[in-house]
């Protein structure tokens, strides 16, 4: 089978990219990770493509730059998947008009709902019964675009912040994966 090539913008932890890492190891699974950019020069994100020797770079400054220098780096490389993974700047609108239908992101709540940050604060606030998490393409507005896929996750009653964070973020790490497989229906 041949693979297509993925890029992976990261800005933290990482845990997003190991994940969709590990599933491209397998031979039926659709894209590579070919290429992993950061705008964040501590993120814990890049020691797992250092691990797996994928290319990275760490392209710091403000997004227009950002957004330049990836552009260099995607065009060399005939990527056919931008993944969002933790990524946490706001891409301009010519960005993701250049790359339509070709970006997607992971998203901690079950979108519509809650859009922007602070997702597990808010859904436990409203006293909410369950939360998620959606994978989606991005268009020009926040949290927004086509959902591809949501996982729901229940709330319990004693749940803190961090309790809720760490479910929906261990769902997060199969649905990335189940999305992409979707998108290439593979
Ligand atoms: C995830 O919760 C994702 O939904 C949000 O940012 C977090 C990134 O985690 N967009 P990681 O860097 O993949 O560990």
């Amino acid at each position: 089978m041949v693979k297509e090539k993925a890029c992976v913008f990261i800005s933290g932890v990482g845990s997003n990219l190991k994940s969709i890492i590990y599933n491209s190891r397998e031979s039926n699974f659709p894209i590579n990770v070919s290429l992993v950019l950061s705008n964040n020069n501590k993120a814990q994100g890049i020691n797992h493509a250092r691990k797996f020797a994928i290319p990275f770079k760490i392209l710091d400054g403000n997004i227009d730059k950002f957004e330049n220098n990836a552009l260099k780096e995607i065009s060399d490389r005939n990527i056919k998947l931008i993944c969002l993974a933790g990524f946490m700047r706001i891409l301009s609108k010519n960005f993701i008009r250049r790359f339509k239908g070709k970006i997607i992101n992971i998203h901690p709540s079950l979108l519509p709902r809650y859009k922007g940050l602070n997702t597990f604060k808010r859904a436990l606030k409203n006293k909410d019964k369950f939360t998620g998490c959606t994978v989606h393409y991005v268009d020009e507005k926040l949290d927004n675009g086509r959902i591809i896929i949501k996982k729901r996750v229940n709330i319990n009653n004693d749940d803190n912040e961090s309790d809720l964070k760490k479910r929906v973020q261990l769902e997060e790490r199969i649905v990335y994966s189940m999305a992409i497989r979707k998108i290439f229906k593979k």
